[in-house]
């Protein structure tokens, strides 16, 4: 790949830029590895542009109407979880057709080696690499497109995500190399808090995932109080009590994965709850993070219920979303129609 190098960030205000598929099933992995963290940089005032990413979701075949289904109830989650559609730009991606313009123009500037080593596509494609989507292929190039369509410079994401991004700075390096421009930021990845990467209940050393088999092994935000409390009190530990430092969690994953969930969603440090619970059992532990899960996932589960009741507003939310956002990423993109050399005389 391109070596790193450091382009001059002070000519790039600072603006975030991230985005969730809506594939089905949103987990406590998503709320705590994003939608969490996506509230909090809201917050912190600076500009906030958050996507379902619905032309993703079609690197695998969906149906449509459940798309549409899943695309709504993404969006219901970001509002439950306290994304405000007027501080925030909220959206769905296939609305803003900048996003897809810059996704192929990516696609002659990413090289297919840098593309051949995405741990998620070969993750995804497994043994079937011949028989999975061009675009599954082509799918971080345009996650790269979405990020820069609005110049972003801070993308917030789980651990997961990390390579990705990793290729969106490629991208824009090779990008104002090629062209001789500074025109697009080196983005940085915002991975960040106690559960960048939230693990299954069943297996500490798998990720949380809506598509593992076992439904025990993730809670699902649209799981009632009592789901969530029982998934918890029968996640897989060990028979130890808790240490009483964060080095004695060294070798017991499953351990470490309900202390990093307790702490994020208590907003505490990892340290912090282990200073607290040193020596406790798990049964003592379990039923307190059950507690506490309930009482921080409730209220986000009853009030997306409620918004889903209305699709027509969530629409009309993600339609208003979609011409701010159209707002920022058209000139941007017309701009590069102009560094490659494409003529634009339609626009007169
Ligand atoms: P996805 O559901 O794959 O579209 O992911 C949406 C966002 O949630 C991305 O920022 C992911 O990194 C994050 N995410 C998904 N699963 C997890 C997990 N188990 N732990 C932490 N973050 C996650
Ligand atoms: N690839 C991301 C995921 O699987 C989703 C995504 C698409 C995204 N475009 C993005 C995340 C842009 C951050 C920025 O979770």
């Amino acid at each position: 790949m391109a070596e790193p190098v450091q382009t001059p960030q002070a000519s790039f205000p600072p603006r975030i830029f991230s985005g969730i598929q809506p594939s089905g099933g949103l987990t406590l992995g998503n709320y705590l590895g994003a939608l969490k963290r996506f509230v909090e940089k809201q917050e912190e005032g600076i500009e906030t542009i958050y996507c379902m990413v619905d032309m993703h979701a079609i690197t695998v075949w969906q149906d449509p109407e459940k798309l549409r289904q899943q695309t709504r109830e993404g969006a219901a989650a970001f509002i439950a979880a306290g994304i405000d559609p007027a501080r925030s730009i909220l959206f769905n991606q296939s609305q803003v057709s900048a996003h897809v313009e810059l996704g192929w123009i990516f696609n002659c500037i990413a090289r297919m080696g840098w593309m051949s080593r995405m741990t998620q596509f070969k993750d995804k494609a497994g043994k079937n690499s011949e028989n999975v989507s061009l675009g599954l292929f082509a799918y971080p190039s345009l996650m790269a497109a979405d990020i820069l369509a609005y110049k972003a410079t801070h993308v917030p994401v789980g651990e997961d995500q990390k390579q990705h991004l990793e290729l969106t700075r490629d991208i824009a390096i090779k990008f104002n190399n090629d062209y001789g421009v500074d025109f697009f930021p080196v983005v940085e990845p915002v991975i960040e808090g106690a559960a960048t990467r939230v693990m299954s209940l069943r297996d500490g050393t798998k990720k949380m995932s809506k598509s593992d088999p076992s439904d025990q092994s993730r809670i699902n935000l649209t799981d009632d109080a009592d789901t969530i409390a029982k998934k918890i009190r029968k996640a897989k530990t060990d028979p130890e009590p808790l240490p009483d430092s964060l080095d004695g969690l060294k070798d017991r994953p499953e351990a470490r994965n309900l202390v990093n969930i307790y702490a994020a969603l208590a907003g505490h440090t990892a340290e912090q709850v282990i200073r607290d619970y040193a020596g406790a059992q798990f049964g003592t532990f379990k039923p307190a993070l059950a507690d506490l899960a309930v009482a921080k996932l409730e209220p986000i589960t009853l009030e997306m219920n409620r918004l889903m009741q209305d699709p027509a507003e969530i629409d009309r939310i993600l339609g208003k979303g979609a011409e701010r956002a159209d707002a920022i990423a058209r000139p941007i993109v017309d701009q590069v129609y102009d560094v490659i050399g494409m003529i634009r005389s339609r626009r007169g």
